[in-house]
């Protein structure tokens, strides 16, 4: 019991911040004050009338799941007030009675879902349900109840109970429900197909959806680290192996974003020229991602021959159409390094705070923004000369004049397309403050050349040029790259990155193309994450904090552990953060404990139990309920991740998993095969139809943890056309390993990672990471 006590049982209650009965001098006992003034010290009557109570609360509490699961995850409110008016009608009876609900703590977030329900359902007509309505607006005054309230909807209305409602079991279904789900699970995988084949190379196919996947061209002078990785790399990569079950006609490209000042300076760091500098680093990139098991179709750079011919090509044409302007520039110019500075390798005073090392676009003091001309004093990062002030002539792309294109096209993709809220929100607050002429020419060597003759030794500001090499690491794939990317009418384009790539994809890159008028292929969806902090700090490399690409390897943790934590905990809606105490405990409790275990206990059974083979399966309607709820999830998965929500839709899998495991340990087959025939049979049927939702888990794990999605397919020897679960829309739950299908050997360790503890509460990783755990993990296990 809580240490809390409860003094308050008159139809709403009271968590008194005082902890000990008046009478008493020492916090011995939790006591109970019922509404009669007296105190209740037995634990057994506490227990009792707390039974009473929550009697009310847990008959609410299905329906009202039912009614957030309708009005959170399928948007349906009006079905879902109808869901609770009965249950309301109960509470309201309880509460006149004065027989009321005392609730706990833990409580106080029901009470908090189901007022925010009432409220933003404007359920409650007038004059019914008034004790509801009493109890709602005295709970509303309680102070806890305020702090509860305030965690759990910080004023969203009912889409932040989302991940509450997810994390709660599907609701219950009719016994229509039920039969279908049986009626669709003995169909078997007679009806399915195998995913078509991939082609070579992979083209936009007639009569098939055609997605193009590009994810945000990593810069090559950085090793990625993991917030990186889980930013653009892997969720496409999550998506694009979601769509090939899907059966769409899926193109992934990527490569790394090779040139531009910070090449340059890295080049001159390491005493090699940008070129060896782009190889090396472009090596190592490829290497992370493959350890990752990102499976690009096509991994390019945009240091190639074909950028120079595209870009170009998109230069002359947005210059010949009228949509560049010219203008001269002040920038300062290092005669020591015989270079102009980009701003960031120039520092001096900051002309409004004087802080001598201000930078040459920022001062890290007062924080404001600095033209670098006006820095006082300014020095050359690189050599310390005091540079001279010089201007020369640039190219800028005059957005102003692309605007009103620009936003007709929007209105029409983003009301058609999945963009992410933040990718909507951060394009309106660009267009909002009104489009200025971008600058689209640098004075560089290390670029794509700009063709004209009075630019001539001018290269492609990286901006501009970077999200051409989508195009052109395309056509460094196929020849006929442009299938793809000019072909809005048979082709959707999928662009993944962190939320602060979205301005360029949005606003300025769609500008380029449309100015250019060849017919691109312009965004459809563009899916923006938040950012992954590192424990309670910021990634940065400068500072060697975080996990690197290239050491998460040498952790000795599988990539698959990576790639199921990372998802886990994908930013997705909000920032969220890495823990290595967090991975160690996700790892333990969600792919050991859940989805390992389930996986394990299903595949033995057959194999201790049954000789290796799938037994007979005779359903019972606590059977067909399962299979109904693992139709349900799998709805559920499909809905999200066709709207790329790769993190909710990995909740989903883990719930079936979870029911799996209670449809073990409620029907005990280990018991029960030592029993008389029925019971022997009833074994025989639980094993199967786990062993069967063993095989499902596997193909919704795929485009997450690949390799043990396949590893649990090759154990449980199941045929090729059980990946073809998600070939139809809604997706559907069938037997796919019928009676007598002989599985393979079922390994105990199937997810063989296991995180050790050390004393202490710390968790251990290979190559000495030692990492602090959470206290709390100690004790759970
Ligand atoms: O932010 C970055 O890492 C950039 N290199 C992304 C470029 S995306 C595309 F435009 F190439
Ligand atoms: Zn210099």
């Amino acid at each position: 019991a809580s240490a809390m006590w409860i003094n308050g049982i008159d139809g709403g209650l009271k968590i008194s911040s005082e902890r000990v009965v008046p009478f008493l001098s020492r916090p011995a006992l939790p006591a109970l004050l019922l509404p009669s003034g007296g105190h209740l010290f037995s634990s057994n009557a506490i227990c009792q009338a707390f039974v009473d109570g929550l009697f009310c609360m847990l008959c609410v509490q299905p329906a009202l799941l039912q009614a957030l699961h309708m009005a959170v995850l399928q948007g349906k409110a009006t079905e879902a007030s109808k869901i609770l008016q009965g249950p309301l009608s109960y509470l309201d009876q309880c509460l006149s009675k004065g027989t009321t609900p005392c609730l706990t703590e833990v409580n106080y977030d029901i009470c908090a879902v189901l007022r925010s329900l009432a409220l933003s359902l404007a359920f409650a007509p007038p004059g019914e349900w008034r004790c509801v309505q009493a109890w709602f607006e005295r709970l509303a005054g309680e102070e806890a109840c305020q702090a509860a309230v305030l965690k759990v909807l910080p004023g969203k209305g009912l889409e932040v109970l989302k991940p509450f409602v997810q994390r709660q079991p599907a609701p219950a279904s009719s016994q229509q429900e039920m039969e279908a789900a049986a009626l669709t699970w003995s169909r078997g995988l007679t009806a399915c197909t195998e995913p078509p084949e991939k082609s070579h190379p992979i083209l936009p196919q007639e009569g098939r959806r055609n997605l193009l996947l590009t994810s945000a061209l990593p810069y090559v002078n950085n090793v990625p680290h993991l917030g990186n990785i889980i930013g653009c790399v892997l969720s496409a990569d999550v998506f694009a192996r979601y769509g090939r079950l899907r059966g769409w006609n899926v193109l992934y490209v990527c490569g790394t974003d090779e040139y531009g000042t910070a090449t340059e300076n890295k080049a001159r760091e390491e005493g090699l020229t940008p070129q060896q500098i782009c190889d090396k680093y472009h090596a190592v990139h490829a290497e992370i991602y493959s350890w990752f098991q990102v499976d690009f179709d096509f991994f390019g750079r945009t240091t190639t021959p074909k950028q120079t011919e595209i870009a170009q090509d998109i230069f002359w044409r947005l210059h010949e159409r009228g949509f560049l302007l010219e203008d001269t520039v002040e920038q300062l110019r290092c005669e020591g390094c015989r270079r102009f500075l980009a701003d960031r390798f120039v520092e001096g005073g900051c002309p409004h705070c004087s802080y001598p090392e201000a930078r040459g676009d920022q001062c890290d003091k007062c924080g404001k923004l600095i033209n670098a001309v006006e820095l006082k004093n300014p020095l050359c990062k690189v050599c310390s000369k005091t540079p001279i002030i010089q201007s020369s002539k640039h190219l800028f792309l005059d957005l102003p004049k692309l605007e009103s294109q620009l936003e007709q096209w929007l209105d029409k993709s983003t009301a058609a397309g999945d963009w992410t809220p933040n990718a909507k929100q951060i394009t309106r607050s660009w267009l909002r403050d009104g489009l200025k002429p971008r600058c689209i020419t640098r004075d560089l060597k290390w670029g794509t050349p700009v063709p004209h003759p009075d630019f001539k030794d001018k290269v492609f500001y990286v901006w501009f040029d970077a999200p051409i090499g989508y195009l052109s690491i395309t056509a460094n794939y196929t020849d006929q790259w442009e299938k793809w990317w000019k072909n809005p009418e048979q082709v959707e384009l999928y662009n993944f990155m962190a939320k602060d790539n979205v301005p360029f994809h949005s606003v300025v890159f769609p500008s380029s193309l449309l100015g250019a008028q060849d017919n691109y292929t312009l965004v459809n969806h563009l899916v923006a994450t938040e950012y992954l902090n590192y424990e309670d700090t910021k990634f940065s490399k400068s500072r060697g904090v975080g996990v690197f690409g290239d050491m998460a390897k040498d952790t000795g943790v599988p990539s698959d552990v990576w790639r199921f934590y990372l998802l886990y905990v994908r930013p997705e809606g909000q920032d969220s953060a890495f823990s290595w105490a967090d991975m160690a405990l996700k790892n333990n409790s969600e792919l050991l404990n859940n989805l390992g275990n389930f996986i394990n206990r299903a595949g033995m059974f057959v194999t201790k139990f049954f000789e290796g083979c799938v037994p007979a399966m005779e359903l019972l309607a606590e059977d067909k309920t399962l299979l109904a709820q693992v139709g349900w999830e799998l709805r559920q998965y499909i809905s999200l991740m066709d709207k790329v929500k790769i993190r909710d839709g990995l909740k989903h899998i883990l719930n079936i998993s979870r029911h799996g495991n209670q449809y073990i340990q409620i029907n005990e087959p280990w018991k029960k095969i030592k029993g008389g025939d029925q019971d022997r049979q009833r074994a025989g049927t639980v094993t199967g139809v786990s062993v069967n939702i063993a095989c499902l888990l596997s193909v919704l794990l795929q485009p997450y943890i690949p390799t043990t999605s396949r590893t649990i397919r090759e154990q449980l020897n199941a045929p090729a056309a059980c990946v073809s679960t998600m070939l139809h829309a809604g997706g559907s739950f069938v037997c796919s390993l019928p009676a007598g299908h002989a599985i393979g050997t079922v390994s105990t360790a199937l997810i063989a990672f296991v995180f050790k503890r050390l004393a202490g509460g710390q968790v251990k990783v290979k190559v000495g990471f030692i990492v602090n755990s959470h206290p709390k993990y100690l004790q759970d296990e």
